[in-house]
């Protein structure tokens, strides 16, 4: 007769509740009702949510296609055929740079580079101390400075790769000092 199996002791399991057996948060509720039957209304949908919480949480896409009437492999689909789209919480800092037609005669693909050099990341990656975020953006909206780069909803005019990299390692200088401050 085969011996049995001895019994594992496995984690406990602890059911914390089914998160969409809820109405959505307030603050996704007042991004997705206004958009309600609106079956153009995805791309903005995603764009608000990104807005609000930094990226597109898991949680928040299921609510979106629940709540909207979309299929969730839709959703997905739409959202990751636009690179402007996030799947992570971005880093403390996030540099956008302009890759609009002003900034790209303007050398723009130069400072993005020297960015990617220094911090060791491509375009949607976060650095791995979670201090920075970069991507490219289109056209910004102030072409007669170009070329731009955008720290943290700051824009910055006319920017060399040097100039660049002097805001971001002062930013890197600066989160140390709170950081070191935060340990006392
Ligand atoms: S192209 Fe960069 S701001 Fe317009």
């Amino acid at each position: 007769m085969a011996s049995r199996a001895p019994t594992k002791h496995l984690p406990k399991y602890k059911y914390g509740g089914d998160p969409l057996a809820n109405s959505p948060p307030p603050e996704l509720a007042s991004i997705i009702d206004p958009h309600r039957g609106q079956p153009d209304a995805l791309i903005t949908v995603l764009e608000e949510i990104q807005r609000h919480y930094g990226y597109l949480p898991q949680l928040q896409l299921q609510y979106a296609a629940r709540e909207l009437g979309f299929p969730l492999s839709r959703v997905y689909g739409v959202a990751k055929f636009y690179n402007f789209f996030q799947f992570e919480p971005p880093g403390r800092n996030l540099i956008h740079v302009c890759q609009g037609t002003a900034c790209h005669v303007s050398h723009c693909d130069a400072i993005l580079q020297r960015i990617k050099d220094e911090l060791g990341i491509s375009e949607g990656e976060t650095t791995p101390d979670r201090l920075f975020t970069l991507q490219r953006v289109a056209c910004v909206g102030a072409c007669s400075l170009a070329p731009v780069v955008v720290i943290n909803e700051q824009t910055y005019a006319r920017m060399t790769p040097e100039k660049t990299w002097e805001n971001l390692a002062r930013l890197r200088a600066q989160a140390a000092d709170e950081d070191e401050e935060g340990n006392h």
